[in-house]
């Protein structure tokens, strides 16, 4: 299995921002850490961080994110201005699914809002984060990981059934070359946030639309229809009440 190396990548880049200060790492305890603590030190919009493998990897709602050796692990900064708030995860995972299939044989679907399924399994996750200015109190950077499980890999039991690889559905990816591929395509779409362009596109690609699914909002948990995404990025769900709820990411859970 060939290494993730700066050089490898930027043989295949062709951004401008995203990308152009990079931190290239064998080992981390997570690149999105890394990528909080250099925003805080005032790293620049685009700095990316790679890592081979995490020995701590992270996952949304302090799930942790299993992490060995031959995944893609990649966490970039963004200082977006707040309003692109709700819109700045589904706009990573449209451009992620578009990367994936350039080099893949495969349909990348996405579940609201931050995980990319194929074949009914996850093989990709999504852990945005936010970092306020300690004086201001105002948003100060955005740091957005990426995890996508690439080499061939038995997974553990408690993951065996839900989780698979591109090298599980039978494609072998250079991650170098994946890793450029994600970050092309996502400066690309990053750089249009405001018209949300990329709307229909996470509608087509959604596998959650038209579902029942299971809503966990605090202590309350419901079943009710997905039935659209809005343009601000949320997901709306009619109750069987006939009620219309709009959930913002990181307020809920959606199970299939
Ligand atoms: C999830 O599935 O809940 C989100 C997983 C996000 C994992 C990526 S891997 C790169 C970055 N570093 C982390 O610690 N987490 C994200």
């Amino acid at each position: 299995m060939q290494t993730v190396s700066e050089a490898a990548i930027r043989r295949c880049l062709n951004t401008s921002v995203f990308g152009k200060a990079m931190v290239v790492e064998p080992v981390l305890a997570s690149t999105n850490t890394t990528a909080r603590e250099l925003a805080k030190q005032g790293a620049p919009e685009g700095t990316a961080v790679v890592a081979d493998m995490q020995t701590a990897g992270r996952g949304t709602r302090s799930r942790s994110f299993f992490s060995p050796r031959g995944g893609v692990y990649l966490s970039v900064i963004l200082r977006p201005c707040e309003a692109q708030g709700s819109l700045i995860t589904s706009c990573a995972a449209v451009a992620v699914a578009r990367a994936i299939e350039r080099l893949c044989p495969l349909r990348v679907e996405i579940k609201w809002v931050n995980d990319l399924y194929v074949s009914g399994r996850k093989l990709c996750g999504i852990l945005t984060e936010a970092g306020l200015d300690p004086v201001t109190g105002r948003l100060d950077y955005v740091v957005l990981g990426i995890g996508v499980n690439v080499a061939s890999i038995q997974f553990p039991p408690e993951l065996e059934t839900l989780a698979t690889s591109l090298g599980n559905e039978g494609c072998a990816v250079d991650r170098n070359a994946l890793i450029a591929a994600i970050l092309n395509e996502w400066e690309r779409a990053y750089s249009t946030i405001d018209s949300g362009d990329f709307l229909d596109e996470s509608r087509r690609r959604s596998c959650v639309l038209g579902k029942r699914v299971t809503v966990r909002r605090g202590d309350e948990i419901y079943v009710a229809t997905a039935a659209d995404i809005n343009e601000r990025g949320h997901l709306l769900v009619r109750r069987d009440s006939g009620e219309t709820e709009v959930l913002v990411s990181g307020e809920v859970s959606v199970r299939l």
